[in-house]
């Protein structure tokens, strides 16, 4: 695969949420179903995915008001397509759609060093309420 030969998407309506999806559910990144997905997407200020060949690589998402503040989620890139530069490709397109914004995110701790690679600095002074905290106790998100 040559990064060049990508099609950056950014509009919902080009894409199939059902493979969108299935990217997400792969990972346990998601486990909604593909209309309410969907929605989240659409809810979202940015939305990016990257086809290949008729096939949705990777996908990336960030809320945000547009103008201070922007958080990116659901970073995914299909499995046979890891390690060839299309993650670094879906945070730059995000980044470029949200410029003048401070940018957050969090990830799982088997990412832990990732973001720091990609140019973003751990924060000492973050909280979160989490819906199912359990869930991201036991996978190390929390204490
Ligand atoms: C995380 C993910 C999106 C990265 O996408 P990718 O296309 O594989 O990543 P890229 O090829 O663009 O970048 C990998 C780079 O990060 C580096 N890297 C990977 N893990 C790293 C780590 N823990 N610490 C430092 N650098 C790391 C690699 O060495 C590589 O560097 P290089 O491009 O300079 O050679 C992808 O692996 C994925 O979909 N993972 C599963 C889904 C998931 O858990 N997503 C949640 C992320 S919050």
């Amino acid at each position: 695969m040559n990064i060049k030969d990508l099609e950056v998407i950014d509009n919902c309506d080009e894409v199939d949420f059902e493979e969108v999806n299935h990217i997400l559910n792969f990972y346990g990144l998601s486990d909604l179903d593909t209309p309410t997905q969907e929605k989240v997407f659409r809810n979202s200020y940015v939305t990016v995915f990257l086809r290949y060949e008729d096939k949705i690589v990777g996908v990336g998402r960030a809320i945000s008001d547009g103008i201070t503040h922007a958080s990116i989620y659901n970073i995914a890139v299909r499995d046979e397509y890891r390690g060839q530069g299309i993650g670094k490709v879906i945070i730059d397109e995000i980044l470029k759609r949200v410029k003048g914004c401070t940018v957050t995110l969090y990830t799982h701790p088997r990412h832990i060093g990732l973001y720091e690679h990609w140019g973003f600095r751990r924060m000492k002074t973050s909280y979160a309420i989490f819906h199912n905290e359990g869930y991201y106790e036991k996978q190390g998100f929390i204490e």
